[in-house]
């Protein structure tokens, strides 16, 4: 049992007691290099109890958490309806593989679920336990609707690292680097990405040129040129891009990129494991773009982090006979409970209009930072999903890694917890409950660490 550290702090504010990681995290760091295999650590924080948008390490500091465990803990750390839900389910009734036997919890979570996943169909859900297995879910049910076996994704994409999923995935060369090949019959294409993109066009000038571009260089480069979509079962795309760098696409390309889908008998799949529940201020970033998704992926945040993902899909996807697919754990109880409230916690507190308060505050705080920081390129995002992009020159729009990484460090070192995304940006993503006075509290911890990086 780990020991609680006499000089427990309150998690309400910032507070440095030892410049991190201190002595104990050091050692907690140092015991899981030896036993745990590499994945993508990237600061040094060891947690040892967390609420709303507070972390305490376990030396005693608490840092402010604009992280959320990478878009998960949604609702704050140890939110109080979902724990007690959580508690009194663990004395009734934990596993019962809702695969293969039926209880009411997970038809419940399924019915909360569809109830705010835009589209006016009848839907139907597969319940798995993260983003890259309700990607392998959607790629099946693809495959097995439409009787094709090609699919085109996003450059900058990411979709999640097992063979199917990781097909798709195309954020960063280490990704892949040494598992080719992955499932084979995947394409991919440019994102209109209004900062950075192949085309030369400056996107927030011209959102309209970008979208125009992208969706000719799909239909006539691709399409018509040589992969026939009588064979494309889905594009698989993200609203925004978030590993790829929170990059948000001009208004109008989803619903471009939908009609060029229907025009072609192609179904567009939506995977919202990063943008959904809340994160953008609409339950579905997809609701921004106007579009209706008939394959919608989730995971990260629907269960408040008890793991737990979907495929949500038009009732005509299903798959066409029983055996097709199936899991152990998908739907588990517990997680099934956390879903349920944490949909009831969204819709009763109404976090959203919170996201929707707190959101362009954030922005606009981020965006005065810009204006003071040469080194800050490009400020964007919808909601609480919020970034910034370092750049070594505003013209040229050259990544700045190093300083990003810089920053990020030396923000965790003030206190601050938060995570990189795409070649040289930080995303910005606190719980949708933070206050404006917690935003400007995490506003001034980043911007002591850009005074100290740059
Ligand atoms: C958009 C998107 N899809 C899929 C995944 C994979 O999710 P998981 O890590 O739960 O497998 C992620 C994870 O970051 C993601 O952001």
């Amino acid at each position: 049992m780990m020991k609680e550290s006499k000089a427990s702090a309150e998690l309400n504010r910032i507070q440095i007691r030892v410049t991190p990681p201190g002595p104990e995290a050091k050692k907690i760091v140092k015991r899981d290099h030896d036993v745990l295999a590499k994945s993508t650590k990237s600061l040094p924080i060891v947690a040892r109890r967390a609420r709303g948008v507070f972390v305490e390490d376990v030396d005693g500091n608490v840092y402010l958490d604009m992280a959320s465990g990478i878009s998960v803990t949604n609702l704050g750390h140890v939110h109080p309806r979902v724990t007690a839900r959580v508690e009194e389910q663990l004395r009734k009734l934990w596993h019962f593989a809702g695969t293969d036997f039926y209880y009411e919890e997970q038809v419940l979570a399924a019915e909360e679920l569809v109830s705010v996943t835009p589209g006016s169909f009848r839907k139907k859900v597969f319940f798995t336990n993260s983003g890259t297995e309700s990607n392998e879910a959607a790629i099946k049910i693809a495959k097995a609707a439409t009787g094709k076996q090609q699919f085109i994704g996003f450059i900058g994409g990411f979709h999640g690292r097992t063979q199917g999923s990781l097909s798709f995935t195309a954020s960063k060369p280490i990704q892949k680097k040494g598992f080719f090949p992955s499932m084979p019959g995947v394409e991919h294409v440019p994102f209109p990405d209004p900062y950075r993109n192949p085309f030369g066009i400056d996107g927030y000038e011209e959102p309209e040129e970008l979208v125009n571009r992208t969706i000719d260089y799909i239909d006539r480069f691709v399409l018509k040129t040589y992969l026939p979509p009588e064979n494309v079962a889905g594009f698989l795309v993200e609203p925004i891009q978030g590993e790829g760098g929170y990059v948000v696409p001009p208004k109008g390309f989803l619903r471009s990129l939908k009609k060029l889908a229907d025009e072609n008998g192609i179904l567009l799949m939506v995977d919202e494991v990063q943008t959904g529940f809340g994160r953008t201020g609409k339950f579905f970033a997809s609701e921004h773009f106007g579009i209706e998704p008939e394959v919608l992926t989730v995971a990260k945040a629907i269960a408040s982090g008890i793991p737990m993902g979907a495929a949500i899909v038009h009732e005509r996807l299903d798959f066409p006979e029983s055996g097709l697919h199936s899991n152990t754990f998908g739907g588990n109880v517990l997680a099934s409970v956390a879903c349920i409230e944490t949909i009831r916690v969204m819709k009763e507190e109404k976090v959203l209009d919170n996201v929707n308060r707190v959101g362009p505050y954030l922005k606009k705080r981020l965006q005065e930072l810009s204006e003071r920081y040469e080194c800050i390129g490009d400020v964007r995002g919808i909601g609480l999903m919020l970034a910034i992009d370092f750049v070594r020159d505003r013209k040229t729009k050259e990544p700045a890694r190093e300083l990003r990484d810089r920053v990020e460090y030396k923000a965790f070192e003030n206190g601050l917890i938060l995570l990189s995304t795409g070649q040289s940006a930080i995303r910005i993503i606190p719980p949708l409950i933070i206050t404006e006075e917690q935003a400007d509290m995490g506003v001034e911890a980043l911007e002591r660490a850009i005074k100290a990086s740059i």
